[in-house]
């Protein structure tokens, strides 16, 4: 096995007021990922994965009036109502705008932005990302072939969540890392749109089941598969990067961070899951038969 992780380092954020931690190379705050942002140094990140809140609750305020039957916007995501994602449709534009442009300033133009999403936040993301001159690279669907029934049977079933990949350098500067030649070569087993030495198309089949050791730290009620951070660190992470996950939410980003030799920072405001993302890591630093290589990022 190859474990080459990281030593602790010098801190990110080194005037930092509050509850943090570093476990490897990874650096932990639980605050607010708008206000951590702005302490970042301009460059500072290779790749930066954010899995905002969608906004996706039933509960979220819509201008439809009150007896439109709709619960949020339908499909499966009544199963998103949590406090943390209730956003008001009607200032999303400027919120959305606040964190992504602190986004273009800290990664490097060689460097990958990852955002997150559905219907109900991708499309103010796809504005900003245009209205700040961020280049789109590719719209992905993550394709959820395990996704839950349409119960009500009211829609269509929700089995998809999108992901747009971008960066900062600008039309005239598209240097940005692009493991292409890695990914091609690999065979991801479970998806049947990929299989080794065949480009990787822009639709990923990948379930969205946690392993038990995934979920052996406590869960969070939206957390992302490892597999699906894994391949966006194997088409854009460059060996000894650094990763940024702005709502760190369980760790998932800075865990897989963690495993494929990476540094990583990482914000969560809710104490309940930065504790949680801090167990997770813990934990992977602690691994020692693990099944799982380390260094996988070529
Ligand atoms: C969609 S979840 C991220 C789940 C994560 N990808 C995982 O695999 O566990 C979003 C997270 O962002 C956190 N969050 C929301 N707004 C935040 C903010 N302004 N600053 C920091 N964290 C925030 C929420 O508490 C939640 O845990």
């Amino acid at each position: 096995m190859n474990k080459k992780i990281p030593k602790p380092s010098k801190s990110l954020l080194p005037d930092f007021q509050g509850e943090s931690c570093q476990i490897g190379g990874i650096e932990l705050f639980q605050g607010d990922a708008i206000s951590l942002l702005k302490s970042l140094k301009d460059d500072s990140i290779d790749v930066a994965i954010a899995d905002p809140p969608y906004g996706a609750s039933s509960k979220t305020p819509t201008a439809l009036p009150s007896d439109h039957g709709l619960k949020g916007f339908g499909g499966a995501w009544k199963a998103a109502d949590h406090s943390w994602d209730l956003l008001d449709p009607s200032k999303q534009l400027d919120a959305v705008a606040e964190w992504v442009s602190e986004l273009k300033r800290v990664v490097k133009p060689e460097g990958s932005i990852w955002i997150h999403g559905s219907y109900h936040n991708l499309g103010f993301v796809n504005v900003v990302c245009q209205s700040l001159k961020i280049e789109i690279i590719n719209e992905v669907i993550w394709f959820k072939r395990n996704a839950m029934p349409n119960l009500r049977a009211t829609r269509l079933t929700a089995s998809h969540e999108g992901i747009i990949w971008a960066h900062t350098g600008g039309e005239k500067n598209r240097k940005y890392n692009f493991n292409y030649d890695f990914i091609k070569a690999k065979d991801y087993e479970e998806d049947s749109f990929k299989n080794a030495d065949k480009q990787m198309r822009t639709v990923w089949d990948i379930p969205n089941n946690k392993t038990k050791y995934e979920l052996s730290f406590g869960s969070h009620p939206t957390q992302k598969p490892e597999r699906l951070i894994q391949r966006m660190l194997d088409i854009s992470a460059p060996k000894k990067g650094t990763v940024l996950s702005p709502f760190a939410g369980s760790g998932t980003d800075l865990v897989v961070a963690l495993r494929n030799g990476l540094k990583g920072v990482g914000f969560e405001m809710n104490p309940e899951y930065y504790e949680l993302a801090q167990r997770r890591l813990q934990g992977e630093l602690d691994r020692e038969a693990s099944e799982l290589p380390f260094g996988e990022i070529k």
